[in-house]
């Protein structure tokens, strides 16, 4: 079985004992990404009245959801893994930076639209700190861990949590000079750091234990050496992309986007043989699924889309595609699958609490996966705008339906526990 329904770590058993990752509903750990997801359906749905009405809506599922999620759940997993003391990072800290984080997104998501740079700045600044906190706290753990061969999970977050302040100094420098040459190339290098390297690096490290576990099955014995000796290519590979878009080397940053690839489809082949011991059925396998098919979408198009670009204005003109693959396919699909395995395992209360909370998440699964699949690939594909325009709406409303299923899945599990007691 994958980690979550084994011991993770096998590390040797010694003083000072480890806490349990936090288990039962949490506010600040929840509510935060269904608020921004909420808030970034209000955005769709208001779209013609709301200024940087597509920027609002990426950063509000981005930025505030994903980031969110990626904070809490990070953390959860290292400590899982690694079995670090309270100490090392405690509860009271990770609040705190949670917190921070709701305030820094806040200011991004309001200053974006409305011009005012300098609370994008003060946002950045907040949002970068909060996770350059979260950084050290992982470095923190894997000094003080025990040798563990899952520590490479906690390594790609590290890497992770270096990219996003990087990242954040991009999406600054595109706020303030949104209509210069330099935009093509900023654009390539925020979305990139961001995309592949602050979510990519979270979730390539998450997925050595974390797939297995919603597939139900076994890890694969060469996932974590098969990520270990991914992880140095697809640096590289990001560090490629960076300097070629910044000095404005097309050439170089398609190279390091293939060398990306390259390192991505090596780690990739540790979560074959799961898949192949136990196909997809349940909620988080489906979509994880769905996710990393849109995934390879994404990395195989970019370097296409960039290579054959005119000109870097012209790479910046035609990426709405590709962020709708982003957002929609890979982000907001893998959130579902992720959340549907994961709130499930923090509500506990045991097996009959947890066949109930499942359910919840299980509603109307494959209406919800055919209308979100199809419908993007729709939007891809060179349609009149009105059905463009109804198919990227029917995909939105069946990530929507998340929001719901969150809600009644905690409301079903703390009322079943409540019961019991
Ligand atoms: C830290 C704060 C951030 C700031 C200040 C910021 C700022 C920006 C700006 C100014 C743009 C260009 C908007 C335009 O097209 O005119 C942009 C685009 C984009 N950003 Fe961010 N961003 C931030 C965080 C993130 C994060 C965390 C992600 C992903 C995980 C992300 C993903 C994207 C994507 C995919 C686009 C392209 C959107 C499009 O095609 O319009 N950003 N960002």
């Amino acid at each position: 079985m994958g980690f979550m329904n084994s011991s993770p770590g096998r590390l040797p058993v010694g003083p000072p004992r480890p806490p349990r990752p936090r288990r039962g509903a949490s506010p600040l750990r929840d509510f935060p990404v269904v608020v921004w997801l909420l808030l970034a359906v209000v955005a769709a749905f208001i779209q013609p009245v709301l200024r940087e009405s597509t920027w609002v809506m990426v950063h509000l599922a981005l930025l505030g959801a994903m980031t969110h999620a990626v904070l809490v759940w990070s953390t959860f997993f290292a400590q899982a893994l690694l079995k670090t003391p309270e100490s090392v990072d405690p509860a009271a800290h990770q609040t705190v930076r949670l917190a921070v984080l709701v305030v820094g997104v806040a200011c991004v998501v309001v200053g974006v639209p409305s011009g005012l740079w300098s609370l994008v700045v003060v946002g950045a600044v907040i949002v970068g700190a909060a996770v350059a906190w979260h950084g050290v706290a992982m470095a923190r753990r894997l000094r003080v861990a025990l040798p563990s061969r899952f520590a490479v999970t906690v390594r790609y977050y590290l890497a992770a949590a270096v990219c996003l302040p990087v990242g954040a100094v991009f999406g600054v420098l595109l706020a303030r000079w949104p209509a210069s040459d330099l935009f093509g190339r900023l654009l390539i290098a925020h979305t990139l750091t961001m995309l592949v390297g602050w979510l990519g690096l979270t979730v390539m490290g998450t997925l050595v234990t974390f797939w297995p576990t919603m597939l139900r099955t076994r890890v694969d014995p060469r996932a974590a050496g098969l990520a270990h000796q991914a992880l140095p290519v697809v640096l590289t590979g990001l560090g490629l992309i960076i300097v070629g878009a910044l000095v404005g080397l097309r050439g170089l940053a398609v190279a390091g986007m293939v060398v990306h690839l390259a390192g991505v489809l090596w780690w990739g082949r540790g979560l074959i043989g799961p898949l192949r011991a136990a196909p997809p059925r349940r909620a988080p396998a489906l979509f994880a699924t769905g996710a990393l098919a849109w995934g390879l979408v994404l990395l195989v198009s970019l370097p296409l889309h960039v290579a054959t670009a005119e000109s870097w204005g012209g790479v910046a003109g035609g990426y709405l595609p590709i962020t709708t693959v982003a957002v929609l396919g890979f982000a907001l699909q893998l959130l579902t699958g992720a959340l549907s395995q994961l709130i499930p395992t923090v509500l506990g209360g045991g097996p009959a609490i947890r066949m109930a909370v499942d359910a919840e998440f299980a509603r109307l699964l494959l209406t919800r996966f055919i209308v979100l699949n199809a419908g993007l690939l729709v939007t891809l594909l060179p349609v009149p705008p009105d059905v463009r325009r109804g198919a990227i709406g029917a995909a939105m409303a069946a990530v929507a339906l998340l929001i719901p299923l969150i809600l009644r899945g905690i409301f079903v599990g703390v009322r079943a526990k409540r019961a019991r007691a």
